[in-house]
């Protein structure tokens, strides 16, 4: 934990900053091609996952222009199961979000919590008026997911994943 504290506790899970620790837990999920089949990177070798690792665990939160990666963690253990990536834009305005669990941790409605304390967080933390996730439209738990978090679908692109066509719907939820 770095000596810092959660960043948002849950009834079932908290956000915390990753680190050194998860290794193990991360890569069980982050090398798992199912996990990773609509996600925009690819697994990181156990070397450069450690380093991200690290440089997550130093890193600022919520600088603009940057992807920050925040754990999600187990609120009885602390054993990562997951992570949610948040990158103000430019000019502050509004935030994307995306989300991996851990598919031994899925289908509990763990990931609604994850994202809800994700959403109250930055707009806690930040002075953006949207949150933004834009999603494979083959990628339907994380549809329904941010379905489930009240965002609304207000746009549908065609765009080229891994070198094949396909559609994004974009989708956001603003501050109230
Ligand atoms: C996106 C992702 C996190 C969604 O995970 P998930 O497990 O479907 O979502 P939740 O943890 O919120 O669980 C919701 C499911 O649990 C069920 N559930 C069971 N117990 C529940 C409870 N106590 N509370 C709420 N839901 C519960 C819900 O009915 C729902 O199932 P349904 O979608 O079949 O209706 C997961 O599919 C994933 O990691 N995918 C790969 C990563 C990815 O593609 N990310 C894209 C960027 S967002």
């Amino acid at each position: 934990m770095n000596g810092c504290p959660n960043f948002h506790t849950a009834d079932r899970v908290v956000l915390r900053r990753l680190s050194l620790d998860d290794l193990a837990r991360f890569q069980g999920y982050r090398t798992d091609p199912e996990v990773g089949k609509y996600q925009g990177w690819s697994p990181f070798s156990n070397e450069e996952a450690a380093n991200f690792l690290s440089e997550m665990n130093r890193a600022d939160p919520f600088l603009s222009g940057v992807w920050f990666q925040l754990g999600i963690a187990d609120r009885q253990t602390n054993d990562l199961i997951g992570d949610i990536g948040v990158c103000v834009a430019q000019d502050e305005e509004h935030a994307e979000i995306g989300l991996t669990l851990d598919p031994g941790s899925q289908g509990q409605g763990l990931a609604t919590e994850a994202i809800c304390a994700a959403a109250e967080l930055l707009f806690a933390s930040t002075k953006i008026e949207r949150i933004v996730g834009i999603i494979d439209a083959r990628n339907t738990p994380s549809i329904r997911l941010l379905e489930r978090l009240g965002m609304r679908r207000v746009q549908t692109v065609a765009a080229i994943f891994r070198d094949q066509p396909c559609e994004e719907h974009w989708y956001e939820l603003l501050r109230r």
